[in-house]
């Protein structure tokens, strides 16, 4: 395939990581707009990531950083609305933005994350009904040619699923009380989700799909705690909550700083995240377990994260 120009928006994140340095390792000019430039410096590696301060909610600066591009990768989301991040700006208002100042420059390639479930008719869930409406406006825009991406959650270095419930198993030794513990998923590799972004790239067969990955297993998310606290060695007994406590704790988890848990995350987890037509195979990448890949970051991780913990006690004791 031929270099080519890319923007990214959201690209200094988890899955903006893992896709940004692969696609520049390929050889494309990868421009990742970002509004906090200087919480990045990691990304300022070499000449074929370029970091742009932009705010993406202003049509103006979007076309400015859009001028000579081939493709346009939208990986912003939230799980949760804090302060000024809201549901409707980042999955909705924001994609708006992006398709118009992509017809304004004639960029007509989109790459546009959405997740598993996501449905404009969702009823319940925010963040599912934003995320499809944001895939919806999206596909329904004139001259734009996109694929979209509804993966289940995604697993690999630096995830916020597994390397989360290690952190709040670490605070919960004995018994894990755990909402929603017979949610079904389909964990899927980072690694894989990398491989269908760069496989749509070069496929325009792919215009106009919404690709649903998901992992080659499926697993309850009382089975994917336990199996965590395996991982990081702890005994620690994860117990499924009852629904009305699993409500509750939404409602009071939501109020906690950093919102471990939220009532929108409660309705997010009423769904399985399970691929009814699981895209991966057929784009002939073969997907990776949860056990060949999460020992490999997990255990280490975590087992540093305690390392350090110890050594700050031990010089301030
Ligand atoms: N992780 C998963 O398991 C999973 C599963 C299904 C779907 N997804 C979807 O995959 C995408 C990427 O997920 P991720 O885990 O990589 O997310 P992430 O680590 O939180 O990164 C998202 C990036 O988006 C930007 N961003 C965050 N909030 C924003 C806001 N309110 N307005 C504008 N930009 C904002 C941030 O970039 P700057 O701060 O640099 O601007 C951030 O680095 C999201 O759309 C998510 O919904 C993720």
């Amino acid at each position: 395939m031929k270099a080519l120009n890319l923007c990214v928006l959201g690209g200094t994140g988890f899955i903006g990581s893992h896709l940004v340095y692969r696609l520049a390792g390929l050889g494309h000019s990868v421009t990742v707009l970002t509004r906090r430039p200087e919480r990045h410096r990691e990304f300022r590696i070499g000449s074929a990531v370029r970091l742009l301060e932009t705010n993406p909610y202003h049509a103006i600066a979007l076309q400015a950083a859009f001028q000579e591009m081939d493709c346009i990768i939208n990986l912003v989301g939230i799980l949760n609305e804090a302060g000024k991040s809201r549901y409707q700006g980042a999955h909705v208002d924001l994609p708006r933005t992006v398709v118009k100042a992509m017809r304004a420059t004639g960029v007509k390639r989109l790459l546009h994350m959405s997740a598993l479930n996501a449905n404009v008719n969702e009823s319940r869930s925010r963040y599912l009904k934003s995320k499809g409406q944001g895939e919806d406006l999206v596909h329904h825009t004139p001259n734009i040619e996109v694929t979209s991406f509804q993966p289940s959650v995604i697993f690999g270095p630096g995830d916020s699923f597994f390397n989360r419930f290690a952190q709040l198993l670490g605070m919960s030794p004995l018994i894990f009380p755990l909402a929603c513990a017979g949610s079904r998923f389909a964990p899927v590799y980072a690694g894989d989700v990398v491989n269908a972004f760069v496989e749509a790239l070069g496929n325009d067969s792919l215009i106009g799909r919404r690709l649903e990955l998901c992992g080659p297993g499926t697993y309850s998310l009382q089975e994917l705690v336990q199996y965590t606290a395996q991982i990081v060695g702890r005994n620690t007994r994860v117990i499924g909550l009852p629904d009305f406590a699993a409500r509750i704790q939404g409602h009071i988890l939501g109020l906690v700083p950093g919102k471990p848990f939220t009532i929108d995350n409660y309705y997010s987890l009423q769904k399985d995240s399970v691929c009814k037509k699981p895209a991966l195979t057929a784009l002939g990448i073969k997907p990776r377990s949860v056990e060949a890949i999460v020992p490999t970051y997990l255990g280490d991780s975590y087992m540093r994260a305690q390392y350090g913990r110890y050594r700050s006690q031990a010089r301030r004791s």
